[in-house]
């Protein structure tokens, strides 16, 4: 198992409900530097709308989230709006399932990396565009694409590209919602070792929604299973899909249900 550094967020007794539609319910759980965290569960469990919770996008009716680094701990939802809108870019990085929504389409793909990492504070064109190609290069894309757009890339090259926009400024916490969903095998497997790679080399702690259980098995050291909002299963990944306790979970991993 890996080493596991310190804990960099802290999730309690989150609960958001949309109309009568209750889309998290009292979830709990924390995560460290360098872990991988996955959540499967069904279509409409709340996975989403728990991500949106913690990247700042959403607030949740009740609970708490704590993101904490070696010197601070930052309350999200009880800080004032200006500051959280400062603070969550450089803290926490969401990667959307379909690029174009984590893209800035208009601009080139080193634009893309270079953007957040202006935001973060960075001014020198030289250096910005230095760690572009150097970030294109991780991902694997050919260095000379750094000023065309993303629209002409393919659907695996705008995912690694938000996944290079996403990880540039080294955010502690990158949540990620279905980031292998809609491409094929191949592009799929290479991408998964490439964020294996980047989570052991930066040392970040993720949160990574799927619906399938073998990106699950691949990426995630622990797993945590949603339905109608609650969590019903959490644990090691191996335990949960080898040993799994609850129905549903027994259902998902007995590959029956291809959810
Ligand atoms: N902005 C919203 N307004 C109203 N209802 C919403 C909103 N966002 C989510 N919901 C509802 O909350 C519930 C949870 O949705 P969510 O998108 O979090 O599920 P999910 O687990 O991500 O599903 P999927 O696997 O299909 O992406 C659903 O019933 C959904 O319709
Ligand atoms: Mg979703």
């Amino acid at each position: 198992m890996k080493p596991r550094g310190r804990e960099v967020l802290r999730v309690k007794r989150l609960f958001k409900t949309f109309g009568s539609v209750p889309a998290c319910r009292a979830v709990s759980f924390s995560l460290r530097q360098g872990e991988v965290l996955g959540i499967v569960g069904e279509s409409g469990s709340g996975k989403s709308t728990l991500l949106r919770c913690l990247a700042g996008r959403i607030q949740p009716d009740d609970g708490t989230v704590l993101i904490a680094s070696d010197d601070y701990v930052v309350d999200l939802w009880a800080m004032d709006e200006a500051s959280r809108e400062q603070f969550v870019p450089t803290t926490v990085s969401l990667i959307h399932q379909n690029p174009r929504d984590g893209l800035r389409l208009e601009i080139s793909a080193g634009g893309n990396i270079a953007e957040p990492l202006m935001a973060a504070g960075g001014r020198h064109y030289g250096s910005l565009r230095a760690t572009a190609l150097e970030w294109l290069e991780k991902v694997d894309i050919d260095g000379r694409r750094i000023d065309d757009l993303p629209e002409v890339f393919s659907g695996g090259m705008q995912q690694r590209l938000q996944i290079a926009r996403g990880l540039a400024t080294h955010p502690r916490l990158v949540l990620m919602d279905e980031p292998t969903g809609g491409l094929d095998v191949s592009v799929q497997a290479k991408l998964l070792d490439l964020l294996r790679s980047l989570v052991l080399e930066l040392g970040i702690a993720v949160v990574v929604v799927t619906h399938d259980i073998g990106v699950a098995r691949l990426l995630a050291d622990r797993l945590m299973v949603m339905q109608r909002g609650r969590v019903i299963e959490e644990g090691l990944t191996d335990q949960v899909l080898d040993d799994p306790h609850h129905p549903y979970t027994q259902l998902l991993v007995s590959s029956v249900l291809h959810v």
